[in-house]
């Protein structure tokens, strides 16, 4: 390529071009395209190491390969080993992502002081912040080893030597975004920069063995900035998710080549760094009001792990022709066909009032098993009676007004049953997978008609 050339990479997702173009081909995105100068092609990752005769590695046979399933090792911490697949694999690259301030840097510190106890060497390499702003994170979290080495560098080569010369088990780069290659002559966090930095890492933990985790920024839209490509790039993409205002967050799995994305790990901010909540429906109920309209307790499911926490609503006459609604945690299309389902099976007139829904506790929910808590917790505040306490609610609805069959029944009942609850309303059609549980009265409905009666009394 001629010296100087430059090429167009999408921002949002790496498509590259050689020209500029207003909408990115790949992701539809308008006003994506930035140009960056081409990378040379002789050293960046994908070229990685030199060609020197005979290949490395010749092909063995499946039974030959050591799975190295016994070798993992644990964080620490037993929600974020839950969340790995049962702790870190050796050599494994791991992508932290999440908003700013969200406490990424904090779980890692806390992992890597957990880490330092058993293990000979865990460097933690910062490009954001000074080492006495880590220090005085530190300092809240609690008391380190000397095993965890610190270090605050945004050059890559530099780094690479650095590994290599201290071999650490495990290395935290603190973010991605922050590291550059001086081959590159475009502006870190940049696509060509991210890609070529995660190609480097990946290069590093595969053959030397060391588990990199990798801090990613989170841009507006929820992707981590820069590239998708990084995702693919990397073994294990979890993201850490939470309410500004709330202080528990959540850690999901996306992607895992070493176990299973159903597993989200739950974690609250405090005063000392992250804490494991073991017990998220406890905590999620807390501050529930008793005895007050429009209030249901219903229970998701994250991954494989149920979950109750409390649908509030609120529906109140209108004062214009047009009826006002919104949802918090919950779709705001999803709230008006359930309304319009109401309207129509039920003759409640639910043009003529406002409905304010929101998910208590800042959670936001896309499972369909949600309706029904949220039909009852709307027609219990229309008619201003209190759902009976003790009584937790799931189902999907139709729209034909039936109440349709969800996954994991049996789990959920028995969610309800471990906090004390003592009636559940579920779909009638999951009472066959139920079947009777100790303790707890079961109230099948078909349609939401059947449900609505078996709320307030
Ligand atoms: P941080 O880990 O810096 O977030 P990220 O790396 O994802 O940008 O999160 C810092 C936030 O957490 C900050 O708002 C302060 C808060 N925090 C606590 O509440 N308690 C603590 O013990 C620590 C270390 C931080
Ligand atoms: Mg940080």
């Amino acid at each position: 390529m001629k010296k100087g050339a430059s090429v167009f990479f999408c921002q949002n997702c790496g498509y590259e071009s050689a020209k500029w173009a207003g909408q990115c081909p790949a992701c539809r995105q308008w006003n994506t395209f930035a140009e960056e100068p081409s990378a040379p092609k002789a050293k960046g990752a994908s070229s990685g190491r030199k060609r020197t005769g005979e290949p490395k590695n010749g092909p063995v046979s499946l039974s030959d390969v050591d799975a190295g399933e016994g070798k993992r090792f644990s964080t620490g911490m037993g929600e974020l080993d839950q969340v790995l697949g049962g702790g870190i694999v050796p050599g494994s690259l791991v992508l932290v992502g999440g908003d700013p301030g969200i406490g990424k840097s904090t779980l890692l510190l806390q992992v890597c002081r957990n880490l330092s106890r058993t293990l000979s060497g865990v460097l933690y390499i910062s490009g954001e912040e000074s080492l006495q702003q880590i220090k005085l994170r530190a300092s809240r979290i609690g008391t380190f080893q000397d095993t965890l080495r610190l270090m605050c560098e945004t050059c890559l080569a530099d780094i690479e030597e650095v590994v290599l010369r201290e071999k650490p088990q495990v290395v935290i780069i603190d973010s991605i975004q922050t590291m550059y290659q001086e081959e590159i002559s475009s502006a870190p966090g940049s696509v060509s920069q991210v890609r070529e930095a995660t190609g480097v890492l990946m290069r590093l933990a595969k053959e030397q063995g060391i588990t990199i985790f990798i801090v990613g920024h989170v841009t507006k839209e929820g992707t981590v900035a820069g590239p998708r490509v990084l995702e693919h790039m990397v073994d294990t993409v979890l993201y850490f998710e939470g309410d500004r205002h709330a202080s528990y967050r959540i850690l999901r799995g996306v992607k895992n080549r070493f176990g299973s994305t159903n597993e989200i790990g739950v974690f609250e901010m405090q005063e000392g760094g992250l804490k494991e909540v073991a017990n998220p429906s406890e905590y999620m109920l807390n501050g529930k009001p008793e005895g007050a309209s429009g209030s249901v307790v219903a229970c998701t499911m994250e991954g494989t792990r149920p979950m109750l926490l409390e649908v509030q609503a609120l529906v109140c006459r209108t004062n214009f022709g047009l009826p006002r609604r919104t949802a918090a945690g919950i779709d705001y299309n999803r709230v008006n066909l359930l309304l319009a389902v109401l309207e129509k099976r039920l003759n409640l007139p639910f043009s003529n009032y406002d409905a304010y829904v929101n998910i208590a506790g800042g959670l936001k929910l896309t499972e369909p098993a949600m309706d029904l808590a949220l039909v009852l917790a709307v027609i219990s505040s229309y008619k201003d009676i209190p759902v009976s306490e003790k009584t937790i609610v799931f189902g999907e609805v139709g729209l034909s007004g039936e109440v349709r069959a969800v996954n994991m029944a049996l789990q959920r009942v028995q969610e309800a049953k471990k906090l004390g609850f003592t009636r559940v309303i579920l779909p009638k059609s999951s009472l066959e997978q139920v079947k009777k549980v100790a303790g707890i009265e079961l109230l099948g409905a078909a349609t939401v008609r059947d449900a609505v009666k078996s709320i307030g009394s």
